[in-house]
């Protein structure tokens, strides 16, 4: 259930400023700072080693309930540093080479880009870019057409960097399936927004960020890797806690997706992230998603009313990212006035999502993003701020 009053005082730094940063680094609530702060206390206490060895139950249900959140299995869980670690293991997992064809969208995220290009240029690979609806969203129809033998990964992300545009992943999975072709979904922006089913979806691996909308650490992340496709992939790079050293000249690489892990890990970070985890499957994803929604809806009808401002948010359901320009305004100085009134917004850069703002010829976009703990009348301000400073 969502209780906004227990969701505010669980957040008290929510009352001191006007946070719409989530898409960024959202607000860590309580139990989240509380869970670090007493794995840290531990180590300072008796070292990190025997600090691990008292929280090893509570950190064997991190992966419990990062599997709860997205309805996978613990075994198909693995904790990284963020989700760019979690999304170049799966990724770095495949061996391409001359020929192949890697599929992604319009909408992709720079990280994964570069990662394409150096595959491409080292090994003759090619990449295919699936047009869009003309809502804007991934043209399933479109992805259908250009499957073919070549085709070795379809690789997109579910919610981009740069707005509320929410890709038909799950009907991309059930081309990926249809096809037999591995599907990589970088759920970034998504998880801790929207409800995530892997079995749903039908991806075989799926990336996440602690510190956005899960609400967790800096410095998490993880990563799903379904169980059928642990059997057909090996990481890229491999330690003694990945692949256990059997013998002078044999290893063995695990047999979950800890594969893709290394043996030293931030206990504390994940304590927090687990925290995170739990603090957002006790309020439900379901009224997390409905308010998230809602809110967004609210914030995009307040800045459409405003003369100068365009709103490029995507799709026929947009989420809780809402970017905008402003008429002869850049957005870093909209940012900047915001952040004189401790309004806590950010920007995208062209840069961050390359083929899409080339397409579209976008400008540096201011970008807002409420969350469930933001409150109808913080929204209202929002907009009260924009017009008063354009
Ligand atoms: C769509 C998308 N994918 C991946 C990432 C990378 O996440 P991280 O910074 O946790 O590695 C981001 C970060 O903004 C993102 O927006």
């Amino acid at each position: 259930m969502l209780n906004l009053t227990t969701i505010r005082s669980d957040t008290p730094a929510a009352d001191q400023q006007l946070f719409l940063l989530s898409a960024g680094s959202s607000l860590p609530p309580r139990p989240v700072t509380a869970a670090m702060l007493d794995h840290l206390r531990l180590e300072e206490a008796v070292g990190g080693y025997d600090a691990l060895e008292q929280r090893q139950e509570q950190q064997a249900t991190i992966y419990s309930s990062i599997a709860r959140l997205i309805n996978a299995q613990p075994a198909e869980i693995a904790i990284v540093g963020n989700a760019t670690l979690a999304w170049q293991a799966a990724f770095y997992s495949f061996r391409f080479s001359a020929g192949d064809r890697i599929l992604t969208c319009q909408s992709e995220y720079a990280a994964n880009y570069v990662a394409y290009l150096q595959v491409a240029q080292r090994t003759g690979a090619t990449i295919g870019v699936i047009p869009n609806t003309p809502e804007g969203e991934l043209d399933p129809a479109a992805l259908e057409r250009m499957l073919d033998d070549q085709v070795k990964l379809i690789s997109i992300n579910w919610v981009p960097t740069n707005g509320g545009l929410v890709n038909p992943a799950a009907e991309v999975g059930r081309i990926a399936r249809a096809h037999g072709v591995p599907y990589l979904l970088d759920a970034c922006q998504a998880v801790g927004q929207i409800a995530v089913d892997v079995v749903e979806i039908g991806c075989d691996f799926l990336t996440a960020t602690g510190r956005k909308f899960l609400r967790g650490p800096r410095g998490t992340g993880f990563l799903y890797c379904r169980r059928e496709m642990l059997e057909r992939c090996e990481p890229a790079m491999i330690d003694h806690f990945a692949a256990p050293w059997l013998a002078p000249d044999r290893y063995q690489v695990r047999d979950d997706a800890r594969r893709f892990e290394t043996w030293e890990n931030n206990y504390a970070a994940r304590a927090g992230l687990g925290a995170a985890v739990d603090y957002t499957l006790a309020i439900g994803m379901e009224a997390i998603e409905g308010r998230c929604r809602e809110l967004a809806s609210r914030l995009r009808q307040g800045l459409a009313a405003l003369r100068g401002v365009t709103i490029h948010d995507l799709g026929h359901a947009p989420c809780a990212i809402v970017s905008f320009t402003v008429d002869n305004m850049e957005a870093q100085k909209i940012v900047k006035a915001a952040s004189e009134q401790k309004i806590r917004i950010g920007s995208s850069q062209p840069s961050s999502t390359l083929l899409d703002a080339t397409a579209r010829r976008l400008p540096p976009l201011v970008r807002v993003s409420p969350h469930y703990f933001n409150t109808e009348q913080e929204i209202d301000n929002f907009v009260t701020f924009c017009a008063r400073v354009i």
